[in-house]
């Protein structure tokens, strides 16, 4: 970041003195205000509750512009990453390095990756400890938090060696972690990961391959949740990824801190949005019933919402969500299931809802989740386990800004204050006169 020749100047009515500020200029997207000396000179706090124009880093990974519909990953447009980028590990190498990999690097890096994809055998312990009809997200925050307690070898976030092998223990276990999730819920043995697979092929052979009879892995599916990993790698100071910043400021190891990211994505409003939009889909269950469900997400008072659409960031389009919604009509014509009725009623609640007036005004459209169920639904992967895939996309994305931050020289312990609004000092009032 540079200093701008530009400074804000802060005045107040009642005469107190100006306070005079610097700006700092990004390389694109808009300059900040740094206002960490306002508290020292006014006694003053700013007010922003859900972080509406806070900057709360700098970081040079991921770079969003909500009113162009566009992300950037290191500089290079989502478009051209999922269409043209190579596979999920070159965005991942991308993500964590700064740069996409040249032939040698790319093999060094899978090789890495595919060494670490076993979990120690003892993790199967904690899965059993689990209810089988336990949410995979509990199971998930439970068992990477978990993973610190084998891996005493690489916790020292101070040692770059370190926190580079947490990096990759993170990428390559995630898969196994999600796959062996989905197995013991339904009752079936885990599977190995594969290690002369790619990293998504590798994911479908855990997920659906059984002792049995061998698994073949479709070129078409595998290419489908390949891209559904590169669209949800990173996204910048999203609420999961503060989260992880915000446990990580504490010196917290980074098995911790990814669990901590998931407990944050599994809310309706941010990674479980892909799960609530297909049930929401099931729950209207034919188009018939669209009109009466659209009324009720436009009366306040219902706390009905469209599950997949808007975005705190993007008020035009999700750049996501038209990579998204074209590998959704690949897989299921691959599949066979253009006329499934859930995918016709999906297709008829996205017309109806651009062309609505409630939603134009919003700017509310379709994000890349309400595609993303869909298309996993096809996958034949259930519906309680899609935040678990988004998790697992998103582990490198939070692992590679959790890497910045520890070496960022401007980092410290994250601690927001507050407008108190409460009861002001009293004193407590003896027994008989409560
Ligand atoms: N359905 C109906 N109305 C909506 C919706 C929706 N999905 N989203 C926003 N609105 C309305 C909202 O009621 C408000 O209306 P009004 O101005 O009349 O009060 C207006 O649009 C602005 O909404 P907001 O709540 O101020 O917007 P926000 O930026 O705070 O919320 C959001 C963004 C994503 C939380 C919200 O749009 C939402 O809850 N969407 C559904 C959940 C979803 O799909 N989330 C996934 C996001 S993409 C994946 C990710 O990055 O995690």
């Amino acid at each position: 970041m540079t200093n701008s020749e530009t400074k804000a100047t802060l005045s107040f009515s009642d005469g107190s003195p100006a306070l005079e500020m610097p700006i700092y200029k990004g390389s694109i997207g808009p300059d900040v205000i740094d206002i960490r000396k306002l508290y020292g000179a006014t006694g003053m706090f700013t007010y922003d509750p859900g972080f509406m124009s806070t900057a709360a880093c700098n970081s040079s990974i991921t770079y969003i512009d909500g009113d162009k519909g566009e992300l950037l990953y290191r500089g290079y447009p989502i478009e051209q990453l999922a269409v043209n980028g190579g596979d999920f590990l070159e965005t991942c190498y991308l993500l964590l390095n700064g740069e996409l990999p040249n032939a040698d690097q790319k093999k060094e890096f899978v090789a890495t990756v595919t060494n670490h994809t076993m979990v120690h055998e003892q993790m199967q312990f904690f899965f059993r400890g689990f209810r089988r009809d336990a949410h995979p997200m509990s199971v998930l925050v439970g068992t990477v938090g978990a993973l610190a307690s084998f891996y005493h070898d690489s916790l020292d976030i101070n040692d770059p060696h370190h926190r580079e092998v947490s990096a990759i223990r993170l990428i390559a276990k995630m898969p196994t972690l999600v796959a062996m999730a989905y197995k013991y819920s339904i009752g079936q043995p885990f599977v190995y990961p594969r290690n002369d697979l790619s990293y998504s092929a590798n994911f479908m052979h855990m997920m659906f391959s059984t002792p049995c009879e061998p698994y073949k892995t479709n070129e078409v599916l595998v290419r489908a949740l390949d891209r559904i990993l590169i669209l949800h790698a990173d996204h910048e100071q999203n609420a999961s990824t503060s989260t992880v910043r915000l446990a990580g400021s504490s010196g917290a190891n980074p098995f911790a801190c990814i669990a901590a990211g998931i407990a944050c994505l599994w809310g309706p409003a941010h990674g479980g949005a892909n799960e609530a939009a297909l049930s929401m889909l099931e729950e209207i269950g034919s188009v018939d019933n669209i009109p009466h469900f659209i009324a009720q997400v436009k009366d306040k008072n219902s706390g009905v919402k469209l599950m997949g659409f808007g975005h705190r960031v993007y008020k035009n389009y999700d750049p996501r969500a038209k990579l998204m919604r074209e590998t959704c009509y690949e897989v299921l014509q691959e599949l066979g299931l253009q006329d499934d009725p859930l995918f016709k009623l999906a297709m008829a609640l996205e017309k109806i809802a651009l062309e609505d007036e409630y939603f134009v005004s919003r700017k509310l459209y379709p994000n890349v989740d309400f595609y993303s169920g869909i298309v996993q639904r096809a996958l034949g992967i259930p519906t309680a386990l899609f935040t678990g895939i988004f998790a697992l996309a998103r582990t490198v994305g939070w692992i590679a800004q959790w890497k910045e931050m520890i070496s960022d020289p401007e980092q410290k312990i994250g601690r927001p204050r507050q407008l108190f609004v409460g009861a002001a000092k009293r004193d407590v009032p003896p027994i008989d006169k409560r």
